[in-house]
């Protein structure tokens, strides 16, 4: 923990003077007066290029942005972290998401436990799995063998398996169909089993605690249609295997622990996708792929451990967001994949990000007296350009943008991929450099139209070139991002790993569930409005 509040650190206030110094610069000049910015401000690791150079700050920025990671303990909580000490503190865990893609050669005893046995252990028991799935030798109740797997989870036992899944769909097998069930919205259900015959359908019910509403009102449906769709309730050992923590609850639930794969306290839902949450994946992409998928992010947490923080890119990209955030108040980050495959990957990022960095306390439970985690989104390029684009060229606020584009594309077809990527860099460039008034002019346009023309420019993005999306690259790309959270939590001070802001609205939906399902209208003791919804949902109802 860094001794020194935020405000009060060293580089803070030399950032603060700095800002103050450089806000008004425009990246047109910066460019101008430093041509060899574009090739200096970049740093690479783990298959991934990071271009940071249109980014509003000079080398002193980068060296004073570096101080501050410095000088909050970066390093130190980073080590911490890989060495299983418990720096989540609000939960008194040890924070191990690495632990889960570190050879089998590696040990790490934590809290008398060599973790990285445990974790082959349990990769041993889903490689078994899948490969029976995957070859038709796992049988359903009536001797079929699968073809669809389903997913049952939600957040961090959700997000994860169906990003990964859309994002590698080029490698994973087509003999069998993969589906994601999340939302407690019923039509999410009936949509997923919508014409799939249950004799040929696998459900992986996937929760860390196996007590979350929502997976549980999927579970309970998905047994319901396996039990009528086969006539006996003994069908359920053979069309549904549980992912989590909690054994106990598994066994209540009906699923014999034989075909359940644990995982542990120390994965935060939403760091879990690498875990046994990631069985779906692995029957997608087969045991080698998601082999490589660690690999991927193992290749990052190496990077990230070893590297200077000044070319380490995880820090890099966490002091740049939190260069945006406090200094420049900017609110929101977009995330742009150029890469229909990489689709879901923004909604991914919001989990990963504003659950980890959404607090407003330190870790010593005082009140921040500065901005934490930003707002984050994104939609595939270029479909966001013929969108929302106009706001971040034109708007009046200021949003900082990470694009991401790859060399190859894994679909060849005629000059698209070309198509795409100038897309990539028109886009950078655009935002950066805008279009002065007198470019519009000179181009013969008049005012007052001409007005509406200009682009002022000076917005700011990341650049991150790959050469393709592989499962090794797409593992080194979520650690990267992960890597980042954790640097800006560090240099805020909160915990990144605990997510105490989702409990309260999961508490009020249990106390009004009976309220909304009793025959008779009972006695209502909230504010006025719930009340009145309440009151006006049931009449609707009936
Ligand atoms: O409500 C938030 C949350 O606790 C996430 O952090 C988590 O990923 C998700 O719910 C699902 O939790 P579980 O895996 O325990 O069902």
């Amino acid at each position: 923990m860094a001794a020194t509040p935020l405000r009060e650190r060293k580089a803070w206030q030399a950032l603060e003077r700095h800002h103050a110094e450089i806000a008004g610069q425009h990246l047109r000049d910066m460019f101008a007066s430093d041509p060899g910015r574009g090739e200096r401000l970049t740093a690479e690791a783990a298959g991934l290029y990071l271009d940071y150079s249109k980014n509003r700050v000079t080398d002193e920025t980068m060296r004073l942005l570096v101080d501050l990671a410095s000088e909050s303990g970066v390093a130190d909580r980073r080590d911490a972290m890989f060495r299983g000490e418990h720096i989540n503190v609000s939960e008194d865990r040890a924070v191990l998401h690495v632990a889960l893609r570190m050879p089998s050669t590696a040990t790490l005893v934590v809290d008398g436990q060599d973790v990285i046995a445990d974790v082959h252990a349990v990769l041993g028991r889903m490689k078994e799995f899948a490969t029976r799935v995957r070859s038709g030798e796992f049988r359903g109740f009536t001797g079929k063998p699968i073809k669809n797997v389903i997913n049952v989870g939600i957040g961090g036992s959700d997000l994860g398996p169906v990003m990964a899944y859309e994002a590698l769909r080029y490698y994973c097998t087509r003999d069998i169909a993969f589906k994601f069930v999340s939302n407690v919205d019923s039509t999410d259900f009936a949509e997923a089993v919508h014409g799939l015959a249950a004799e040929e359908t696998l459900f992986i019910i996937s929760s860390k605690t196996f007590g979350t509403l929502e997976t549980l009102a999927n579970a309970n449906s998905a047994r319901d249609w396996v039990v009528s769709s086969l006539g006996s309730a003994d069908a359920v050992a053979s069309h549904f295997v549980a992912v989590s923590t909690n054994a106990e609850r598994v066994c209540a639930f009906g699923i014999d622990v034989a075909n359940m794969f644990g995982f542990w306290d120390w994965v935060g839902g939403r760091y879990s996708m690498d875990s046994a949450i990631g069985l779906s994946t692995m029957i997608a992409l087969g045991p080698e792929g998601f082999d490589e998928l660690l690999a991927g992010f193992h290749d990052m947490d190496e990077h990230f451990r070893t590297a200077p923080l000044e070319s380490n890119l995880p820090v890099l990209m966490g002091v740049l967001a939190v260069w945006y955030r406090d200094f420049f108040g900017a609110q929101t980050v977009g995330v742009m994949p150029y890469e229909q495959y990489l689709k879901r990957f923004p909604a991914y990022l919001q989990q990963l990000t504003m659950e980890s960095n959404g607090k407003h306390v330190t870790l010593s439970g005082r009140h921040v007296d500065y901005d934490t985690g930003a707002v984050y989104w994104g939609e595939p390029g270029t479909n966001g350009q013929h969108s929302f684009y106009q706001l971040i060229h034109q708007g009046t606020t200021l949003i900082p943008v990470d694009l991401i584009g790859f060399g190859k594309t894994l679909n060849p077809i005629r000059d698209h991929h070309d198509l795409l990527s100038a897309n990539v860099f028109a886009q950078a460039a655009a935002l950066a450099f805008g279009k002065t008034e007198d470019e519009v002019r000179a181009e013969g346009t008049a005012a007052p139209i001409a007005a509406h023309r200009v682009f002022e420019g000076n917005r700011p993005t990341n650049v991150l070139l790959a050469e393709v999306l592989t499962p090794r690259l797409l593992g080194s790309l979520v650690a990267l991002y992960e890597h980042s959270v954790f640097t800006q939590g560090v240099i805020w001070e909160v915990d990144s790993f605990d997510q105490w802001g989702v409990e309260l609205g999961k508490v009020l939906a249990q106390q009004i569930i009976p309220e909304l399902t009793t025959a008779e209208e009972p006695p209502l003791a909230h504010d006025s409005s719930t009340n009145a919804l309440i009151r006006k949902y049931r009449s609707l109802k009936s």
